[in-house]
């Protein structure tokens, strides 16, 4: 779809251009015909004595000429007159000469002058004249006119196009909020009932023995915390100073016991206290979404490695490498397109919803930072002002 539109703006171009140079071609030669003509009136004036014929001539032929321009001079290229020419009516002798000199050396470089042959009365020719001329200003503007229609052209789709995504992410922004809130708000109603109850569960000594409470608080407490993803994504996020290197110890350790343990997950940073203004609930989905991306891709088995590094002006940087398979270059574009996956149960979410958490709500950057087929990939968080 893309590239028919644009082979079809490419040939459109191509006929435009081409169709206003055979215009231009055509105009040319009547130019240079309608030259010949003044140049052949006026060698015919010059040699000429009967009154009758020069008035006619002058009247019919170089008065009329009033595009092109042209400057008459002698042998040595004194003007002897000029039709045409813009100069400003205020000018010097001095300056209008001048002008003049230029206009002759630029229309010498377009077209030769036409010689005009001085005879006298036996025929013989004794001096020389010359017509110097140029393409008339609606010829010149005419060859320029197509790059001028096509580059308005070209600026008006551009700007249409910044309109219409304008517009899709706008909606896209629309569909993200509602599904977030609405989830957030679906979910906190058992949620409450659920704490009701565990509270209830707490009072009974006979359970609390069991151990259940505790595992049930757990539940609750990650249903808690998704709940918090959700509605912090469906609102402005309130970010506020925070211990990275923490957070990602406290996501690592979660994650560990849900891992296999062929997955050695290790963490390491020059200084032990990396502080960042984040929304925590949303920067450790982040964070999960890529570790989880990293064991699929490595099915399991595999190094994960999480480096933590200050950069200038308060930046920092948080890398993340596996050993999986590694991207291939045409899908390192497309990974975080909403709805992109080459899973089976895959949504392709992980890394949209990532990047927009990073990117719109902690005005941060996340992109790939290299990645080698069976050999492993690369995620850069970049955090700071
Ligand atoms: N570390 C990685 N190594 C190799 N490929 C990856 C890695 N991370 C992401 N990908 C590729 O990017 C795709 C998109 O990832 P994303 O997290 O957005 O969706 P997903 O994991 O397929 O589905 P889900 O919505 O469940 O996260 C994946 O299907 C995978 O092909
Ligand atoms: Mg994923």
């Amino acid at each position: 779809m893309k590239w028919s539109a644009l082979s079809v703006g490419f040939l459109i171009s191509i006929g435009s251009i081409f169709y206003t140079n055979s215009l231009v071609t055509e105009l040319k030669e009547r130019e240079s015909k309608t030259i010949d003509l003044y140049a052949k009136s006026l060698e015919y004036v010059l040699n000429e004595t009967n009154n009758d014929n020069l008035t006619f001539i002058n009247q019919e032929i170089i008065v009329p000429n009033n595009t092109i321009p042209v400057i008459y001079t002698d042998a040595n290229k004194n003007v002897l007159s000029e039709r045409n020419i813009n100069y400003k009516a205020q000018s010097t002798e001095t300056k209008i000469s001048k002008i003049l000199e230029k206009e002759i050396a630029l229309m010498e470089a377009e077209h030769p002058p036409i010689v005009i042959e001085l005879k006298d009365q036996n025929g013989e020719i004794y001096d020389y004249n010359y017509v110097f001329y140029k393409n008339s200003r609606l010829l010149s503007q005419l060859r320029y006119y197509p790059y001028v229609q096509l580059s308005v052209i070209a600026v008006f789709a551009f700007l249409a196009y910044l309109a219409f995504s304008f517009s899709k992410k706008a909606e896209q922004n629309r569909v993200w909020i509602g599904m977030a809130k609405e989830t957030a708000h679906q979910l906190g109603t058992p949620l409450s009932s659920l704490m009701a109850w565990l509270e209830y569960f707490r009072q009974d000594p006979n359970l609390n023995k069991t151990g259940l409470v505790e595992e049930l608080d757990k539940d609750v407490k990650r249903l808690e915390m998704i709940t918090a993803r959700f509605s912090s994504i469906g609102s402005v996020p309130v970010l506020t100073n925070d211990n990275i290197l923490d957070i990602l110890n406290e996501t690592v350790s979660y994650l560990r016991t849900r891992l296999s343990t062929k997955v050695n997950i290790e963490i390491t940073s020059v200084i032990s206290e990396t502080y960042a203004m984040i929304n925590k609930p949303l920067f450790e989905w982040v964070i999960e979404n890529i570790l989880k991306n990293a064991v699929d891709a490595m099915s399991g088995v595999g190094e994960i490695h999480i480096r933590v590094i200050k950069a200038n002006e308060g930046k920092v940087f948080i890398d993340i490498s596996d050993t999986g398979k590694g991207i291939s270059k045409p899908n390192i574009n497309q990974v975080f397109q909403p709805g992109f996956t080459t899973k089976k149960r895959g949504w392709g979410l992980g890394l949209a919803l990532s990047k927009r958490i990073i990117e719109n709500y902690h005005k941060g950057r996340l992109y790939i930072k290299s990645s080698e087929i069976d050999k492993g990939t690369t995620f850069r968080i970049i955090l700071g002002p």
